[in-house]
């Protein structure tokens, strides 16, 4: 936002200050023109580590580093007018103590002004949310499916059926009382998500988690139908990005092919010298 602007920004205590009223818009961005898009609809553009399997081609997130995160997050930070830019902390940047969390949540708000992080886990990331709460850090927490623990989850599955719905209702608590200012609940059955909702005084931000979350949020990539690898149930698709432009680019290539690209509107025609010129 510029010096000049009239537009004040949402920051994460807007956010919190939403919980009960209009549900929360939602949309990873990775790019400025993406946010410009966000920023216009959104409450809060996230840049996603998501980025790594919709942008850079990756298997899974495990592999984005803090690098990738600060270059997408300043091409957001960018585009964001007036919605609320957050960056996730990537795998291995926060696990291993509170002081190292810290290290990388600074690096990451002071190097693109994006003002607030997003990490994965519940209780056992309470003391890590809270150290970095009560040092100006503030935290969006991601709970149920953690896609940055794919490998001990062992998939993409529901996590919070039958025996496992106590954790999760405790997970969303210990992230509240630690400091956090809303929480993602991914692929959480939908009448758990409920109650967790109801339980907290922080938004619930819903993926794949049902309706009654305070907010909901999608990967762009997915609901514009451009990342086509695979597509989880909880995605809908609001539009076909990936046909139309694979039609385009289809077009283009037989207008050169055919010499029928460039035409004469997008070519530049020669100026004789004066001597040649009768
Ligand atoms: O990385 C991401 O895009 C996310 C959302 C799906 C919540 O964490």
């Amino acid at each position: 936002m510029s010096a000049t602007s009239p537009v004040r920004p949402v920051l994460p205590p807007d956010i919190r200050a939403r919980k009960g009223s209009a549900p929360l818009v939602v949309l990873t961005a990775y790019s400025t023109p993406v946010a410009r898009l966000v920023d216009a609809h959104c409450d809060i553009a996230l840049v996603g580590d998501s980025v790594g399997m919709v942008i850079h081609g990756m298997p899974s997130t495990l592999g984005v580093t803090m690098e990738m995160m600060i270059l997408h997050g300043r091409a957001v930070v960018r585009g964001c007018q007036k919605s609320m830019p957050v960056i996730d902390m990537p795998f291995g940047s926060y696990e291993e103590s509170p002081q190292q969390a810290f290290r990388n949540a600074s690096r990451l708000m002071a190097e693109t002004g994006a003002p607030a992080v997003k990490l994965e886990g519940g209780q056992h990331m309470a003391e890590t949310i809270a150290f970095l709460t009560q040092r100006g850090v503030p935290v969006m927490a991601h709970i149920g499916l953690t896609p940055q623990s794919v490998n001990t989850l062992g998939g993409y599955k529901v996590v919070g059926r039958a025996d496992e719905a106590d954790k999760v209702m405790a997970d969303a608590k210990a992230v509240e009382a630690a400091g956090a200012f809303s929480v993602v609940l991914e692929k959480v059955p939908e009448g758990l998500a409920g109650r967790i909702t109801k339980a907290l005084a922080i938004p619930t931000i819903g993926i794949g988690a049902g309706v009654d979350c305070d907010g909901q949020v999608l990967v762009v990539d997915d609901m514009l139908g451009l990342f086509t690898d695979f597509r989880p149930k909880f995605v809908k698709r609001y539009a076909e990005l990936g046909k139309t432009a694979d039609a385009a680019i289809a077009a283009y290539a037989a207008e050169v092919r055919s010499r029928s690209f460039p035409a004469a509107e997008h070519s530049f025609p020669d100026v004789l010298p004066a001597k040649d010129k009768t």
